[in-house]
């Protein structure tokens, strides 16, 4: 199998149109869907490392938004490779069509008009930049939580990082793999300091400002 380190966005033909398939438009006016908008739904993009708490974040800010009643959804790494991502594994194509599909996903939930919480290691910045084109600049945001991979080490909630250094697990982001610090992430969380309540709180006022 081909090794792809990275994609080149505009080489890579994932975004290129399709040929002999035709777009079908509907005529529901995005504004007359029940659920909200388009205009008023957001991923809001989660990336770190295994153990990082993307996922508890999510989760707990799921539950915020869905009591203050917005409409949310959380697409977790973790989850989705039980299903629709079963076939993936972790070498860098892998990943990357692992987050081309999730983006994909993200998309969709947005344009039903739910807000999406997207929860991937995403450890590589063409692939987050990918997520990013797929689902559009306007409606993404991308936090880093930034814990660091000590930190997550010796959380080990699922015993990975022991089994990674054991050499049992190959390609192990932070320990065998890499991960690239976003550069201009729209907000920076490091569960080691910050308690979730206080992340989750941000996290929302971040959402709301975009979808003011
Ligand atoms: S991603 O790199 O493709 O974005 P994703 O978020 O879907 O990863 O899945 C990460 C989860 O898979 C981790 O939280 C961990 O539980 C599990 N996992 C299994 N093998 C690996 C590995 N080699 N590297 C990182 N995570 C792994």
């Amino acid at each position: 199998m081909n090794s792809v380190d990275s994609v080149d966005l505009d080489r890579s033909g994932l975004l290129a149109p399709t040929p002999h398939i035709f777009w079908h438009e509907g005529t529901v006016a995005p504004e007359t869907r029940p659920a909200g908008t388009s205009q008023r739904t957001a991923t809001l993009w989660l990336t770190g490392l295994s153990g990082s708490g993307k996922s508890t974040l999510a989760c707990e800010l799921e539950q915020m938004l869905v009591d203050a009643g917005r409409p949310a959804y959380v697409l977790d790494g973790d989850n989705l490779r039980h299903r629709l991502n079963r076939d993936l594994g972790f070498s860098p194509r892998d990943r990357q069509e692992n987050i081309r599909r999730s983006a994909e996903v993200a998309r969709l939930m947005n344009e039903a008009g739910l807000i999406v919480i997207a929860a991937f290691i995403s450890p590589m910045r063409q692939d987050r930049d990918m997520a990013r084109a797929i689902i559009g600049a306007d409606h993404f945001i991308e936090a880093y939580v930034s814990t660091p991979c000590r930190v997550c080490e010796e959380r080990d909630p699922k015993g990975l990082y022991k089994k990674a250094r054991a050499g049992e697990i190959a390609e192990f982001t932070g320990i065998s793999a890499p991960y690239e610090v976003p550069l201009y992430p729209d907000l920076v969380l490091d569960t080691e300091t910050l308690p979730v309540q206080q992340a989750c709180g941000l996290l929302f006022q971040q959402l709301t400002l975009r979808l003011a």
